[in-house]
């Protein structure tokens, strides 16, 4: 950080300025731009190959693993620069990925599992402390602690990713749908975990093709489609307006929203809706 340059209060959290990626010669963004303000539940949503993990695996420093790598833009985290650093100085700034099929180690006990999110831990106590968050925010995983992890359930592996990625004490989350492929009872329940930890303290980005459910856990939020940001605005105003209720949500013009799936306490509200201006990067 330039001491002679002092950061702005809004420089804390996370801001992606103009980020293009590519894999290979295939442009996979363009032209992105977001900020996830300290503290805050910031949403991504978009269909399949929008480009979401991408977004994900660029501020996490992961796309060389895939073959990819940013082209152009920036992305900071706290006034610090993350683009162009390794995976590994990303986690030790805070910042610590969900990888989207919640990849657990399957022939690793759950203990185990927990114990290689705190590698690099050098703090004991601050690891213990890490675990103690973990089973209190999952008593599941107390009680499989000696089980393998590839015969949890679909749900419980999810919460052995989040618990294992929450072992390195990030000061930011960034979930890859964490609810694909899982009951509404498990997607309801990740989700209400998702905004426990956030309330603790930790700053999430949140990817999802579930935009109810997202929508209710997120300040605000932007949409990708094909690579760029074609709407972003916060959550609740993208909720009511046409286009994402009907792409998104699945809801004919005219119909009331219910409310998100297994989430009944915060009902999209169905009026009124403003059409939201449609914007390029
Ligand atoms: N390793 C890769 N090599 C080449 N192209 C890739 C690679 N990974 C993703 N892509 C391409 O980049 C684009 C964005 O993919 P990405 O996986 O980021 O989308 P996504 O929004 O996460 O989709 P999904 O909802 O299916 O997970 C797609 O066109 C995809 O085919
Ligand atoms: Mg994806």
């Amino acid at each position: 950080m330039d001491a002679h340059d002092p950061r702005p209060p809004d420089d804390f959290g996370l801001s992606v300025k103009d980020l293009a990626v590519g894999y290979g010669p295939v442009a996979a963004l363009r032209g992105i731009s977001l900020r996830v303000p300290r503290g805050s539940i910031v949403t991504v949503l978009g269909g399949n190959g929008a480009g979401k993990s991408t977004l994900l695996r660029a501020i996490s420093g992961t796309l060389g693993f895939h073959r990819g790598g940013v082209t152009a833009g920036e992305i900071r985290f706290d006034g610090a620069r993350l683009s162009g650093t390794a995976a590994s100085a990303v986690v030790a700034a805070g910042v610590v990925q969900v990888p989207e099929g919640r990849r657990v180690f399957a022939r690793m006990t759950v203990e185990e599992n927990l114990r290689a999110g705190a590698l690099g831990a050098r703090d004991r106590r601050a690891a213990a402390e890490a675990r103690e968050r973990v089973l209190t925010l999952f008593p599941v995983l107390a009680e499989r602690a000696r089980q393998r992890a590839g015969l949890l359930s679909g749900g419980e592996q999810q919460m052995l990713a989040i618990g294992r990625a929450l072992m390195a004490r990030p000061r930011m989350l960034l979930l890859d749908e964490p609810t694909l492929g899982l009951a509404p009872m498990m997607a309801a329940r990740i989700a209400d975990t998702v905004r426990e930890i956030n309330e603790q303290g930790t700053t999430v980005l949140l990817v999802e093709q579930n935009a109810a459910a997202a929508l209710s856990l997120a300040s605000s939020a932007y949409v990708l489609e094909v690579g760029e940001v074609v709407l972003s605005g916060p959550a609740a105003e993208l909720a009511r307006s046409d286009e994402v209720r009907r792409r998104y949500l699945g809801v004919e013009d005219g119909e009331p929203a219910g409310p998100a799936p297994g989430n009944d306490r915060r009902a999209v509200p169905a009026s009124p809706r403003p059409n939201l201006a449609r914007w390029s990067a």
